[in-house]
């Protein structure tokens, strides 16, 4: 599957229609991250285990010790050239959208503003009971005082990030699909594909479309793949879109 990236440069000059999913690969060059690489999030599975619903329900200090550590306390992360490459690329008024699984919200930092954030942001949190929201500001600074943020209506307040047992917001996930049905290259980016839904995305897309994929290791649905580079995004993205 192993094309020239010659050939896959020439398909997306060609293209009117690329269609995005991204995942966490997308921003380890800007230093955050990833889950199941060797130093992934989720090499301990106790932590992975910490950031669910159910945790965040039934133990909220103990979601919120390994949320704050795991999210809230990535110190200034700025866009790389993978993010800003896919910017230019809707500049050049070739890009539908946008759908990515990260919360890091340096796709939109990096100028891109076709986003579809399918596993939520870390901009607010938001109340169990009576839906009032917050900044994450606000989360942050209480939890520095060892509080939990709670909502004036008493209630221990979530952060709007889809979490293990979530679901995802439906207008979101139709819009999603949406770019996808309408995309004639689709173009998926640091991605494991491992998790539902999100990694469903590309079997979405029309079959008379192109599908490019671009991981460091080999992915789940590389099979399907028209063209396929096992390699570092910020290297790759900015060689294929010129
Ligand atoms: P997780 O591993 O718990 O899973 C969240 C995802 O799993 C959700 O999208 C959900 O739809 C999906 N899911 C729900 N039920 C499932 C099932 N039965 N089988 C498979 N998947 C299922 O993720 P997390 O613990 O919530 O991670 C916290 C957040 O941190 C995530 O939203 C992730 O995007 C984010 N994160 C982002 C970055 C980044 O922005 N670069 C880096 C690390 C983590
Ligand atoms: N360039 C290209 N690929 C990279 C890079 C890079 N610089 N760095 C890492 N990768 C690849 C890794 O090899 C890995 O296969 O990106 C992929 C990231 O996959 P995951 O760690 O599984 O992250 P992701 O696919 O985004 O996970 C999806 O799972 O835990 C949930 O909700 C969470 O959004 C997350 C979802």
């Amino acid at each position: 599957k192993e094309k020239g990236l010659s050939s896959c440069t020439q398909r997306v000059q060609e293209a009117q229609r690329i269609a995005v999913l991204t995942g966490a690969g997308i921003s380890t060059e800007s230093g955050i991250p990833d889950f199941r690489s060797p130093s992934g999030l989720w090499r301990n599975p106790e932590v992975q285990a910490a950031i669910t619903r159910d945790t965040f329900f039934i133990r909220p200090q103990h979601f919120y010790r390994y949320f704050k550590e795991l999210f809230l306390e990535w110190r200034e992360v700025s866009p790389n050239t993978g993010h800003l490459a896919l910017s230019k690329l809707e500049q050049m008024g070739k890009v539908v959208g946008i759908a990515t699984q990260n919360i890091d919200g340096l796709h939109q930092s990096a100028g891109s503003s076709q986003v579809i954030e399918l596993h939520g942001h870390l901009r607010t949190a938001t109340c169990p009971k009576c839906k009032a929201k917050e900044s994450m500001e606000t989360v942050k600074a209480l939890l520095k005082r060892s509080e939990l943020p709670k909502c004036s209506c008493g209630t221990i307040l979530k952060p709007d990030v889809v979490l293990f047992g979530d679901p995802l917001d439906m207008d979101d996930w139709k819009a999603a699909q949406a770019w996808m049905m309408k995309a004639d290259v689709v173009l998926c980016v640091g991605t494991s594909l491992t998790v539902t839904p999100a990694n469903s995305l590309i079997l979405r897309r029309r079959s008379d479309s192109t599908l490019i994929i671009i991981n460091k290791e080999p992915t789940m649905y590389d099979h399907l793949a028209d063209f396929i580079f096992h390699g570092m995004a910020g290297t790759l993205l900015p060689k294929l879109i010129g």
